[in-house]
């Protein structure tokens, strides 16, 4: 909050319940101006992924801007570009479930397909090590039949297991900015989110 929005009107409410119609307006008003911010936030976000765990080849941060680097030259569209730019976010907040809270950013913004494809990202990704833990590294194989199935073995497969080499000439995030712009510019819930068939309850 900027310290001139100290002087703005806000409402005098002490619980919900006591707050009036023309409040909520006043309030609604201000939060739609912070939506609109989306965007700075999270690329703001996606470079607290410099600082995340050691040990990989390439940092967090990099390993994003190569695993949409990848899905962008592939031919992929801008949205599933940017489904991969944000792909890992959830790494500093919510290591054990990320898969789910980059999708849940996303949700409202792209088809539901793409929404799926992230949110089941890490149990695919799995494929590539699990075995080496004595898991199933096929447990992606129980939502063969989803529409996007081959969707997201293609985005673990082709961008995101392969998004660790460092001599890889890797996009900017700068070529990137103005396509997440556009992405969180959509309408959220738009028609975007009535393709594919929606979200569906089944999985
Ligand atoms: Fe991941
Ligand atoms: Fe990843």
């Amino acid at each position: 909050m900027p310290d001139d929005a100290k002087q703005l009107p806000r409402a005098t409410y002490r619980s919900m319940d006591q707050g009036t119609k023309e409040e909520y307006d006043l309030v609604f008003g201000y939060l739609k101006d912070f939506q609109k911010k989306l965007p700075d936030r999270l690329l703001e976000s996606l470079k607290t992924l410099k600082v995340s765990y050691y040990g990989e080849p390439v940092d967090r941060y990099v390993h994003s801007l190569q695993t949409a680097t990848r899905a962008h030259r592939d031919g992929r569209d801008e949205e599933n570009v940017v489904a991969a730019l944000l792909h890992d976010l959830g790494d500093m907040l919510a290591s054990d479930n990320h898969s789910d809270y980059a999708a849940a950013i996303l949700k409202a913004y792209v088809r539901p397909n793409t929404y799926w494809m992230i949110r089941q990202h890490g149990l695919f990704q799995g494929y590539f090590y699990f075995h080496h833990f004595g898991l199933d590294r096929n447990m992606r194989d129980k939502y063969r039949g989803h529409p996007a199935f081959q969707l997201c073995v293609d985005f673990c497969d082709k961008y995101d297991q392969m998004a660790f080499d460092p001599d890889y000439d890797t996009m900017p995030i700068e070529a990137f900015e103005p396509m997440v712009r556009r992405i969180f510019a959509r309408e959220p819930w738009g028609a975007h989110a009535k393709l594919d068939g929606g979200y569906g309850e089944k999985y």
